[in-house]
């Protein structure tokens, strides 16, 4: 069993798709064991991609993750990181494939709605940072 971490991005809270995003991934039964509607801290998101720090893009996608609220959602079930990985799809949405998240109702790289751990050392790491409280 694994849990992993999935933020809905400003864009995806804004166009009201915290209930679409949050459907697919119970519909997959893999269960919620924690969630929060927040305004991160920009310390938490520059923490949270730190491994983008000498990207070009890392300020742009700092500014958007605190332009608006986010939902920060703790994810479990077997293999979890990779499902929800899968089930979001490629990082760029005119790449990602339809039936994913980003290939069904995104299009732009900036704003692909949904962050998820890529491997569960991540995981662990970002469930610690963004739900220090512990999940359930
Ligand atoms: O989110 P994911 O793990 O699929 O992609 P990433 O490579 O870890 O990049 C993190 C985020 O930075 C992406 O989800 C995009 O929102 C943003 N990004 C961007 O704006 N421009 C790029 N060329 C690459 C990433
Ligand atoms: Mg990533």
């Amino acid at each position: 069993m694994e849990t992993t971490l999935v933020l809905i991005k400003p864009g995806g809270v804004q166009r009201n798709l915290i209930g679409e995003i949050t459907r697919r991934i119970e519909a997959r039964n893999l269960k919620v064991t924690g969630l929060k509607l927040i305004n991160a801290p920009r310390t938490t998101v520059e923490e949270h991609y730190a491994e983008h720090k000498e990207r070009p893009f890392f300020t742009s996608v700092v500014d958007y993750l605190t332009s608006g609220p986010i939902v920060a959602i703790a994810v479990q079930g077997d293999n979890a990181v990779k499902a929800i990985r899968a089930m979001m799809g490629a990082t760029n949405p005119v790449d990602a494939a339809p039936g994913t998240v980003r290939g069904d109702l995104a299009l732009t790289i900036e704003d692909n709605l949904t962050h998820s751990s890529s491997d569960p050392e991540a995981a662990a790491r970002e469930l610690a940072l963004w739900f220090p409280e512990g999940t359930i």
